[in-house]
């Protein structure tokens, strides 16, 4: 699976959104340390805030699936389906990364159909919160 492959599954997965208030389709693409690969679109609510994010539905999915060790996300979004530049995971997106993966957990931000960024959990959410500082 290369990262463009990877970023790929998640454009694709943009096409599953259910997202009639805000119409930014979102979807995410996560390899696991077995080389599964579990999607996820964001999935908006008519009282707002029970929308869940692409990523959280792509590791809460995997995660429930009984796979908690992760390689790396691939995360693509945009306005009516439409990419115009990065879409980088939110703060609590970031925090449940924190929670399963480690520092060098690997997240391809998509910018176009054949381009993406390239970060490090650390590069996102650096000094982070998590079960090792309890
Ligand atoms: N969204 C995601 O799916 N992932 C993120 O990390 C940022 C935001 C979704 C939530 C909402 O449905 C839409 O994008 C606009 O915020």
């Amino acid at each position: 699976m290369t990262n463009q492959e990877l970023c790929t599954l998640a454009i694709n997965a943009m096409d599953r959104a259910y997202v009639p208030y805000s119409g930014y389709t979102v979807g995410a693409a996560l390899l696991t340390t077995s080389g599964k690969v579990f999607i996820g679109c964001n999935i908006e609510n008519a009282a707002y805030s029970p929308t869940i994010c692409a990523e959280r539905t792509a590791i809460f999915k995997a995660v429930s699936e009984g796979e908690k060790d992760f390689v790396k996300i691939a995360v693509a979004g945009g306005k009516g389906g439409k990419i115009e530049g990065a879409f980088p995971p939110c703060g609590v997106c970031r925090q449940v990364m924190a929670e399963f993966c480690d520092k060098n957990f690997e997240v391809l931000v998509v910018t176009s159909k054949d381009s993406f960024e390239k970060y490090t959990l650390a590069d996102l959410l650096p000094h982070s919160f998590s079960k090792d500082c309890m």
